[in-house]
């Protein structure tokens, strides 16, 4: 237990949080798009998946705890990284400025975290949180996306999850310890192609609903 408090009360077991809930994310988001490809298919392909995750029943409840779990932790850690950073910013702005290697993902992480809690949610009360009677998943997504301006905001959004990733993968890998100097430029390019394919993957999705409406 003492082990427990004394890793976590130390920033790089906050980190190490960080890495393991993020990698999580990470997991989550190439099973959310490959699921999401279906849409590319058509209206039956994308409800017959919608249906299979719906009879997963326990199983997608204990998914959806672990999410909610995973998020929790995620979010008030990365506020109290957020929180002591700023404490020590006089210190931190002298170590930017020599340390170099700051890209637009790893200066913004705590903002466009944010700003990825707020589409969640809305993204939520969009397609999760809705009355499913007499309508299917595939309607929901196709009347959502026939409004512009939800198209902008999933656009917009897709953008804004892809600039975040792509610090957050190779970070990951790095909090966890697996940086050795041979396999990080490899790491470094792998995370600019998962940010684009998740970028991308998601981001064409709105687009394509409603070239098809
Ligand atoms: C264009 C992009 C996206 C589309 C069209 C989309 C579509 C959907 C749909 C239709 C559902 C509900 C499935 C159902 O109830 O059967 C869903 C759930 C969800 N989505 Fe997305 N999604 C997109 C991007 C994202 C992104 C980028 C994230 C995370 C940053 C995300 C996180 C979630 C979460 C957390 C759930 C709830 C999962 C659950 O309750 O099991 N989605 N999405």
């Amino acid at each position: 237990m003492n082990w427990i408090t004394n890793t976590m009360g130390a920033s790089i077991g906050k980190k190490l949080m960080m890495a393991l809930t993020g990698m999580g994310f990470m997991i989550f988001l190439t099973a959310h798009l490959v699921g999401n490809l279906n849409l590319y298919i058509g209206k039956d392909a994308f409800n017959a998946y919608a249906e299979g995750l719906q009879k997963l029943g326990p199983v997608l409840r204990l998914f959806e705890a672990g999410l909610i779990l995973f998020a929790v932790v995620h979010i008030l850690t990365g506020s109290w990284l957020f929180y002591q950073n700023w404490q020590a910013r006089p210190q931190r702005y002298q170590v930017n400025k020599s340390a170099g290697g700051r890209t637009i993902g790893s200066g913004t992480m705590p903002y466009t975290g944010f700003v990825i809690l707020l589409f969640v949610i809305l993204h939520l009360f969009n397609f999760t949180f809705v009355d499913k009677t007499n309508t299917t998943v595939f309607d929901i997504v196709l009347s959502k996306f026939s409004n512009p301006l939800y198209v902008l905001v999933y656009i917009a959004a897709m953008a804004v999850v892809a600039i975040h990733v792509s610090h957050g993968f190779w970070s990951a890998f790095q909090s966890l310890g697996l940086n050795h100097s041979k396999y990080m430029p490899l790491i470094m390019v792998l995370s600019i192609v998962f940010a684009v394919v998740v970028g991308i993957g998601f981001g064409f999705l709105p687009v394509y609903i409603t070239l098809q409406a």
